[in-house]
């Protein structure tokens, strides 16, 4: 299935933007002799009757090994991070801790926030390093961001929902949920809700420009992301749907590279990413977001004229130190041991998952780059359960401007969600309060695997809800 706007937009874009399928797909990193070991570690299991080699270790030799990490579950450096490392990341995570204020202020290299923003710290939105929290029937909530996908002549790309003292915040939102039910072939019936966001400007005014809801993800194991080989992405994707299996994933390329992060993969680096949240999150500037007012437009008088907290050196109120030292922090998080791997209902959800075909988009493993820069990223069999590619799930699914494509979120670590932060819900809008729901909602590229989970008798229903807990 080919997305019709996707497909307008390769048509549009000049040749050279798009990637050299061939050349891209091979692995420069390898050697022959580790080219064919990586192969063989990468096969699909085709036995279900025990765990495969290393399969509890979702990030290779990075992983936390602890069996009982708690709400801590996602806030563990790697546990092969060398000691230099360890201090920069502990000093990157005071940072995406810190709560900004406005300027001036006494402490000064914490001032800077604004003139709007949606949240003080990195923290309060990735809370314990997971995910966000959603509206509740009504409201609204501080974590959860609306886009303007076509940029808000007045209120720009985003909803700031707050703002610094004497400002007013650009607008509210409220949230209403539409319930409706699911019924399974065998009669079972599960309850289903949708959203809805009615915005309002400053003035109380309704705004009808159509929004993109997203919610906040967990930020672990990002560094490893990073270091998958571009190939990998590239061999995975299929965005004509060669192999007519109704499936076909998009690699975004942005003018710095391939999309790797965010909901629309939109975003290439974790510096870019952190930029890009600095400025539109929280109205501080950096060297590639460079305004200090962040997302306010021209139009924004006040915002635009309010007070910044600029270092004097930089001229930035985010300097590149703390740049670096945020982007240490994200690439050191460590993604959490699986637990239960040789249970032998998990093993049975497991062979469910596969048999689902859930494995064509959540595609479980990879092999990081042999040439990483960071040594403890490199070259580790990691399991991810994602393809970082982006499909099309659907109208019901869509955004406020028909935008349906959505990348495949990684699966692991999914099972501490709720340990992690009992309010956590699932999807880019969090419509979906358990796994089970998450799964009912898929559908265009997906729905012939929903179909086979909803077809499937409930103990297998139940055992692929337990695999996914086990990650
Ligand atoms: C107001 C809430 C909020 C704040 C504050 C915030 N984020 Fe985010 N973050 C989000 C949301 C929502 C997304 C998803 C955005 C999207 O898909 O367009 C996101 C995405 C990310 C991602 C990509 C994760 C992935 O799996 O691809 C990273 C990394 C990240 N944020 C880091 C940061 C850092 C660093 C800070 C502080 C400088 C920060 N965020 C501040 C809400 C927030
Ligand atoms: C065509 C690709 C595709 C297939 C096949 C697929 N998924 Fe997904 N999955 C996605 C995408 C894309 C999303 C994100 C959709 C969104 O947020 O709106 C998603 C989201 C999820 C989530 C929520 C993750 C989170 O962090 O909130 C779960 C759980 C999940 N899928 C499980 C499954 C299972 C189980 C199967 C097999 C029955 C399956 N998926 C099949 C692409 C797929």
């Amino acid at each position: 299935m080919i997305h019709r706007s996707y497909f307008l937009f390769t048509v549009l874009l000049p040749l050279a933007t798009i990637p050299a399928a061939a050349g891209n797909a091979i692995r420069d990193d390898l050697d022959p002799k580790q080219q064919a070991a990586v192969e063989k570690v990468l096969t699909l299991p085709k036995t279900f009757s025990q765990a495969e080699s290393f399969e509890a270790m979702t990030g290779g030799a990075t992983t936390r090994r602890e069996t009982n990490l708690g709400r801590q579950a996602y806030s563990r450096f790697l546990s092969n991070l060398n000691s230099a490392d360890e201090q920069l990341a502990a000093l990157g995570n005071a940072l995406f801790r810190k709560s900004w204020v406005a300027a001036p202020a006494s402490t000064h290299s914490s001032d800077g926030l604004g003139p709007v923003f949606n949240a003080r710290s990195c923290q309060g939105c990735h809370i314990k390093d997971g995910r966000g929290t959603v509206p509740l029937e009504g409201g609204f909530d501080p974590t959860f961001l609306l886009k303007f996908p076509i940029a808000h002549r007045t209120l720009g790309a985003q909803l700031q929902t707050a703002a610094v003292t004497g400002l007013s915040a650009e607008g509210r939102y409220q949230t209403f949920y539409h319930q409706r039910e699911f019924t399974y072939p065998d009669g079972a019936i599960k309850e289903l809700r949708h959203p809805e966001y009615v915005v309002y400007d400053e003035n109380g005014e309704p705004v009808t420009m159509g929004v993109s809801p997203r919610m906040a993800p967990a930020v672990f194991g990002l560094g490893l992301v990073d270091a998958i080989h571009i190939a990998d992405r590239v061999r995975l994707s299929d965005e004509h749907d060669a192999n007519a299996d109704g499936i076909s994933g998009v690699l975004p390329w942005t003018g710095a590279g391939p999309g790797r992060y965010a909901w629309k993969l939109q975003n290439t680096s974790l510096r870019q990413q952190s930029g890009d949240a600095f400025s539109h999150d929280m109205g501080l500037s950096s060297a590639a977001f460079p305004a200090h007012y962040g997302d306010c437009t021209p139009s924004q008088l006040s915002c635009r004229a309010g007070v910044d907290g600029a270092d004097p050196k930089e001229g930035v109120e985010v300097t590149q130190l703390m740049m670096d030292l945020v982007e240490s922090y994200l690439l050191s998080l460590a993604p959490p041991k699986r637990r239960d791997v040789s249970d032998p209902k998990v093993l049975y959800g497991k062979s469910r998952f596969y048999e689902f075909k859930c494995h064509s988009c959540h595609h479980p493993k990879f092999v990081t780059r042999a040439d990483y820069p960071k040594k403890a990223l490199r070259y580790q069999l990691i399991w991810p359960y994602s393809d970082f590619l982006l499909h099309d799930m659907g109208s019901d699914l869509a955004d406020g401007v028909g935008s349906s494509e959505w990348r495949t979120p990684p699966l692991w670590g999914i099972g501490y969600s709720k340990i992690v932060n009992p309010l956590a819900t699932f999807l880019h809008d969090g419509r979906a309060r358990d796994l089970e729901e998450a799964i009912l909602w898929h559908a265009g590229e997906a729905e012939d695997a929903k179909q086979r989970f909803t077809l499937a008798p409930v103990q297998q229903r139940a055992a692929l809800i337990r695999f996914l807990e086990s990650l």
